[in-house]
């Protein structure tokens, strides 16, 4: 099929301009930005689709999310979670470890692989996890196959999950083997683990949800992400610090990418968006590791998706029963399903701040792209696949309530502006108006270059 999407605003990180999207048999053709599509004139190769001046984008590429499958499967599975997914603009995404059993080995990858062919609605890949002990996980001559990322998810403080790595040995051997990025969940489980005691003198068994800051604390998390670029600098490894959540984090990041250019940052749409005073409002549904903090914290991470200190927006959707998070806090499980909205909030922050459509791109698609070395995806250029996201930067509209298994999200209720109107997966329409147009899940794996080309 040959389609040209004309009077669109072509966004890309490095423009945002008037033009044409021509589709051909999935991919994208050309772009054209000359005169007669300035007029919105349907000068169309194949089926024209007017966009009415609307925002075209690369579809997102959502690299941090948690399906639940295999193991956890009552939370969220591939095919529920991909079909929220795709309904919120993500048109691929890649999944973490912390399933059960872990994805630890090349074989339990390779099954995820197979529980998400025929059934992810979204293209898809999987990171493989480090455990406490190295020689369980390749670190070198990573050799790219279909479906499985070359990052390597490291969990420096505990969370859902068993994949805390805390073995000093086991750390210096990631940080100076990997020849592919290793992504990390940095929290210091050393402090938590205080905190924590300090909370049960005081608290008993009744911990108050406020207290989640202070328990899962800044310093934690300061004191992690400077260890963890410390051995990245050290050892020239690239090292992408996932939702980041304090002032001091993005100061310590931006200052490290002026010593290399391996150095990159993840935040999740809830830190741009609530704060530690939303604990009384939505108490355990905005509990998360690492835990919301201040507005001074937001302010700063808006600053850092302004500047480019930020890299990545990553869902981090992490879906729990209601029933599993109204446990007492030390039952609880920390987590926020996210993945249908997290597009449009990081719209609506960055609109209202000021900050330009093209960082939009950047962090929703380009730079993961670009760090997972994602072959022919995450850039509007010729010749990559036509998946695509059509979004109304102006429609103004309120959350409801996800599709994603759990079926609840911390956003409901909210008014967001900025909506995903279309989303187009390999060159076909998939989403119109919030709904899906075809019964057939199209996801394929995502296929990576090796580090070596
Ligand atoms: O809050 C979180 N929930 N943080 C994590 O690191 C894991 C996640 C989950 O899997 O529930
Ligand atoms: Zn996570």
């Amino acid at each position: 099929m040959r389609y040209t999407l004309h009077n669109a605003v072509i966004v890309t990180g490095a423009s945002s301009r008037r033009g044409a999207l021509v589709i051909d048999n999935g991919r994208i053709a050309a772009i054209r930005y000359e005169e007669p599509f300035l007029l919105g004139s349907p000068y169309a190769d194949g089926t024209a689709v007017d966009l009415q001046g609307r925002f075209l984008f690369a579809g997102g590429i959502d690299a941090h999310v948690h399906f639940r499958e295999p193991g956890l499967t009552h939370k969220g599975d591939i095919a529920s979670e991909s079909r929220a997914a795709l309904l919120g603009g993500i048109t691929a995404f890649i999944d973490m470890p912390n399933t059960i059993p872990p994805a630890t080995t090349q074989e339990r990858l390779l099954e995820k692989c197979r529980l998400a062919a025929g059934r992810s609605w979204c293209h898809y890949a999987f990171h493989r996890g480090a455990a406490n002990d190295v020689s369980s996980i390749q670190t070198t001559d990573f050799q790219p196959v279909p479906g499985i990322s070359p990052a390597l998810k490291v969990f420096l403080g505990s969370s859902t999950g068993n994949l805390l790595v805390n073995d000093p040995a086991t750390l210096e051997a990631i940080f100076r083997q990997s020849e592919t990025p290793v992504f990390v969940h940095s929290e210091d489980e050393t402090i938590i683990r205080a905190n924590l005691a300090a909370a049960r003198q005081r608290f008993g068994d009744g911990i108050p949800i406020a207290w989640h800051p202070q328990i899962r604390s800044r310093e934690a998390c300061i004191a992690s992400t400077r260890r963890a670029i410390d051995a990245a600098l050290r050892f020239g490894t690239h090292l992408h610090i996932l939702h980041v959540s304090t002032e001091e984090e993005a100061e310590l990041i931006r200052t490290a990418k002026g010593y290399s250019p391996h150095i990159t940052a993840e935040t999740g749409a809830h830190y741009l968006w609530f704060c530690d005073e939303d604990y009384e409002r939505l108490g355990m549904r905005i509990r998360c590791n690492p835990a919301i903090k201040t507005a001074r914290d937001r302010e700063a991470l808006i600053a850092a998706v302004r500047d480019g200190t930020i890299d990545t927006l990553g869902s981090d959707h992490a879906p729990h029963l209601l029933s599993e998070k109204e446990r007492p806090y030390l039952e609880a499980p920390s987590g926020i399903p996210s993945i249908q909205e997290s597009l449009s909030v990081l719209l609506t922050v960055t609109r209202r701040n000021g900050i330009p459509a093209t960082r939009v791109a950047s962090l929703i698609s380009e730079r993961i792209a670009d760090i997972l070395r994602i072959e022919g995806r995450g850039h509007l250029v010729p010749g990559n696949a036509a998946d695509l996201i059509v979004v109304d930067p102006d429609a103004v509209w309120t959350v409801g309530k996800p599709t994603c298994k759990c079926g609840w999200s911390p956003f409901e209720g909210e008014t967001l502006t900025g909506r995903i109107d279309q989303v187009w997966l390999a060159g076909v329409p998939i989403v119109s108006a919030g709904r899906l147009l075809s019964p057939i899940p199209a996801g394929q794996p995502l296929r990576f270059r090796s580090p070596a080309d």
